[in-house]
């Protein structure tokens, strides 16, 4: 397996991070996640973009251009034979020493650039079958817009879903639920899908905004606003939703079942609006492949 350190392909177990990298030391960098279907990214523009805006946020300079980016990822692709399966691209800030919290002024630091590509197939039995959820509070920053490196809060919280025999754990502040720990969440209520606006509670998810934009041109009401615990509780169905998951259905929440126990029929019917959206932007048979 080859994997990009800066705009080099290198055997995974050659490649080397200096341990003065302030990814290292502070978690102090960006990433994202890409998915392939059929060889082919899915969103790709969005999900760049969305790395070049948390780098913005946290005045981190992606060390290339964005076709000079698109180039060395079709190199990792091609490179390790991906299919069905997703490209993970970090960018730290580079090395410093010695280690100082301040951040230094531009040069010499170089933001560092890793990436590693795998085949991973679609999870089809549990985005249908669905999973567990339990709710946690949200003890996290308030910038959770950002594609942080630092992911202490996100991991402890699905540690504590995994020890509970969950999926996933959904996150609230207070009353107000934000999203989960590697995903988003949305409620379906009446026929309306609910999920929390884009702001700096959430990562304003790539597949949730696919989802949000197929669901309103197929008729559902979107409502990107606040919803409680309580709604959550008390939901007709409930999903959720991030490039690797799609659209995955939560069938009990806190031990308590959701709906029937079985994936619900809005959640169905976006899964296949989004499984077109997949189609139509990686071709005909992207699906098929995806096995
Ligand atoms: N996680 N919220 C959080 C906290 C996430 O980590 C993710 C994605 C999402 C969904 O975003 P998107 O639809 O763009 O994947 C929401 C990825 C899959 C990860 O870190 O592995």
């Amino acid at each position: 397996m080859k994997v990009l350190v800066n705009d080099q392909l290198v055997e995974r177990d050659e490649a080397k991070v200096d341990i003065e990298d302030r990814g290292y030391q502070f978690g102090d960098g960006v990433y994202e996640v890409v998915r392939l279907y059929n060889g082919q990214f899915f969103t790709y523009e969005e999900h760049i973009d969305r790395l070049y805006a948390s780098a913005a946020k946290i005045e981190l300079t992606i060390p290339y251009s964005k076709d000079k980016l698109r180039e060395l990822l079709e190199s990792l692709v091609k490179e390790n034979n991906i299919q069905t399966g997703n490209v993970y691209l970090q960018v730290s800030r580079g090395i410093q020493m010695p280690r100082n919290h301040v951040i230094p002024d531009a040069f010499p630091l170089e933001g560092i650039l890793t990436a590693s590509a795998s085949n991973v197939p679609r999870n089809e039995g549990q985005f249908v079958a669905g999973g567990k959820a339990i709710t946690l509070e949200d003890v996290r920053w308030l910038r959770c817009d950002i594609k942080s490196i630092s992911l202490l809060g996100n991991i402890l919280a699905k540690n504590k879903a995994h020890q509970a025999g969950a999926l996933e754990a959904i996150l609230h502040r207070g009353d107000l639920v934000t999203e989960c720990s590697a995903s988003n969440v949305s409620i379906i209520k009446n026929g309306e899908l609910w999920t929390h606006g884009a702001d700096n509670l959430i990562l304003n998810g790539i597949t949730r905004q696919v989802i949000n934009q197929v669901a309103s041109e197929a008729g559902i009401t979107v409502h990107e606003a606040d919803f409680t615990v309580q709604d959550l509780e008390t939901a007709d169905e409930i999903f959720i939703s991030s490039t690797t998951l799609e659209v995955t259905p939560i069938i009990n929440l806190n031990g308590q079942t959701v709906g029937d126990g079985k994936r619900g029929p809005v959640t169905a019917r976006i899964h296949e609006l989004f499984e077109k959206e997949i189609e139509r932007r990686c071709g005909e048979g992207a699906l098929i492949t995806a096995k």
